[in-house]
């Protein structure tokens, strides 16, 4: 089973960013992470990080036939990106949206996640264990399929 788990802006700026909401660890912490979590669970996974949409659409197209899942959080393109939305429906790879806070909990304009509608699942507010929670509900989904 291979696994694509992207992020997409500002959090190459985790440990520098707002670190009472996202935490003093930085980016390469949380690689480091989930790549134990998808060996512990012998997933082979590629980690990737873009600030812009279009590179984001790319790489999420460039997963067909090639990834058999992926966990995504697209950060603020969450809230705004139809093109990445329209990517991961195009590909049709089974996909878990995470976010580090709980967004729901957040302003109005992060409520609305776009992404999130062509995704089998959404973990929030869980910090780096949410994206352990994500790799995990993937797997299952991909297993009993
Ligand atoms: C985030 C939440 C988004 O609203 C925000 O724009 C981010 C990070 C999270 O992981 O909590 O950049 O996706």
């Amino acid at each position: 089973m291979k696994f694509l788990i992207i992020n997409g802006p500002n959090l190459n700026m985790l440990g520098i960013r707002e670190p009472e909401l996202y935490g003093r660890q930085d980016y390469a912490a949380l690689c480091e992470r989930v790549r134990a979590a998808c060996a512990a669970r012998g997933i082979d996974c590629e980690l990737f990080q873009s600030n812009h949409e279009g590179v984001l659409v790319d790489k999420i197209q460039a997963a067909y036939g090639v990834f058999d899942g992926i966990v995504i959080n697209p950060a603020a393109y969450t809230h705004t990106s139809v093109a990445i939305l329209d990517a991961l429906k195009a590909v049709a790879i089974p996909a878990v949206e995470v976010h580090l806070t709980a967004v729901e909990q957040r302003e109005a304009f992060r409520r609305v996640s776009y992404a999130g509608m062509a995704c089998i699942a959404t973990v929030t507010g869980k910090g780096f264990a949410g994206y352990e929670e994500a790799v995990e509900i993937l797997k299952n989904y991909i297993e009993e399929r």
